[in-house]
């Protein structure tokens, strides 16, 4: 049976219950075994500190090289590659933009996006890179360390982080540009909202040229701006995120449980059932958004769940990140990442939302389709 958790308190509850009574391993290692093929007896037992290690080297305070290798891959990519005018189909567009960069601050080395279809291709590719001491004093090759993973698991294990890195951050970085792009939300565009950073940077798109105009970024600004929740460029990304929030956290009773069904009633969930939540219906909820939770609006109040304490949950961007000890330790790269292609596009492009949908001929040929 698989449940969805769709009232307050049992979320609150599913994020902060303890392992004793709701567990993350048994609701994860069929997905993890079937898709990445990773050994769960060789990559459980080093879960936590893989978690523990991955949060350190992307904490906020080790963001600055990243965002410069960031920064640098996509002014590289963007110089070679954008359209001076025409139309671009947005989704693909990032796909290639996050891809190459995300990969090079990571990894440390190039993963060519054509290998992406065939994962005993990508396997076999990093096992190679693994030899070759490719990952050495990178983000991959320090997390490996730190997890202490053994040879054997180590190119499925880097295959799940590459995959975590990866699937939600191209349909976010597409939704925090796109409701940015509606008519609606021109006035969150507004180059006042964005951060002083951007302002110079776009101030200088007339007389430099669009390049020039990307590197005049002042990238520690940009990243101050970013953990400033309350900036208006972090609030549209968080904003942009909870509305289309992809994705679901999965849990598993390790024992029976009863959980709350309101009216005093309880429902009875078996040990080594499924427990879910959808951040995207429970950012719907108005209980926990507020009136119009449905629409996009970055000034809105923050959530709180339950009593506030659950570690992860909470802001603008809800549940998006998951929460509890197995949430998302990518998050703050993940934010500062999007804000900074958010911040680049709007202060390197004049751009429109095309009033047609995209047909073969209407993209630009030459370029795929990429910005
Ligand atoms: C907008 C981008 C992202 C979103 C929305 C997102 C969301 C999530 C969610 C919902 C979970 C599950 C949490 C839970 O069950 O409580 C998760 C796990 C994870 N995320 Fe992210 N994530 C993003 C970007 C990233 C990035 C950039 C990285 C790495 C650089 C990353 C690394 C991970 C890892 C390793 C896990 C697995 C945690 C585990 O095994 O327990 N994520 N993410």
């Amino acid at each position: 049976m698989f449940y969805f958790l769709i009232r307050t308190r049992p979320k609150a509850s599913f994020f902060s219950a303890p392992d004793a009574d709701i567990v993350f391993r048994p609701a994860v290692e069929r997905f993890t075994g079937r898709v990445f093929q990773l050994p769960a007896a060789k990559f459980f037992p080093r879960h936590v500190a893989l978690l523990a290690g991955l949060r350190g080297l992307l904490a906020p305070g080790e963001l600055v090289p990243h965002a410069h290798t960031l920064h640098n891959a996509r002014r590289a990519h963007l110089a070679e590659r954008s359209p001076a005018q025409g139309e671009v189909e947005l989704v693909g567009a990032l796909e290639a933009l996050l891809w190459e960069a995300a990969v090079l601050a990571l990894f440390g080395a190039p993963l060519q996006p054509r290998f992406r279809a065939a994962r005993r291709t990508l396997l076999a590719a990093l096992r190679v890179s693994l030899t070759e001491g490719d990952f050495d004093g990178t983000v991959a090759g320090r997390l490996l360390e730190a997890a202490g993973m053994p040879p054997s698991a180590a190119p499925n294990c880097l295959l799940a982080v590459l995959w975590a890195s990866l699937a939600n951050t191209v349909p976010g970085a597409f939704w925090a540009v796109a409701f940015l792009l509606l008519p609606e939300n021109a006035r969150h565009r507004a180059v006042e909202a964005l951060p002083g950073v951007v302002c110079r940077a776009r101030a200088r798109v007339h007389c430099m040229g669009l390049t020039s105009a990307g590197a005049s970024l002042d990238l520690e600004a940009l990243l101050a701006a970013v953990a400033d929740k309350r900036s208006a460029l972090a609030r549209c990304v968080a904003e942009a995120l909870r509305l289309r929030a992809p994705g679901v956290d999965v849990r598993a009773a390790a024992r029976d449980l009863a959980l709350p069904a309101g009216d005093c009633r309880h429902v009875i969930v078996h040990q080594g059932e499924v427990l879910a939540v959808s951040p995207y219906e429970s950012h719907m909820d108005e209980r926990l958004f507020g009136p119009n939770a449905a629409a996009y609006d970055p000034d809105r109040r923050a959530l709180r769940l339950g009593d506030g304490s659950v570690p992860g949950v909470g802001g603008l961007p809800g549940l998006v990140f998951g929460g509890g000890r197995y949430r998302c330790r990518g998050r703050a790269f993940a934010e500062a990442e999007l804000a900074l292609v958010v911040a680049v596009l709007l202060s390197t492009f004049e751009m429109r939302l095309a009033d047609r949908p995209p047909t073969p001929a209407g993209i630009n040929d030459s370029h795929d389709g990429c910005l």
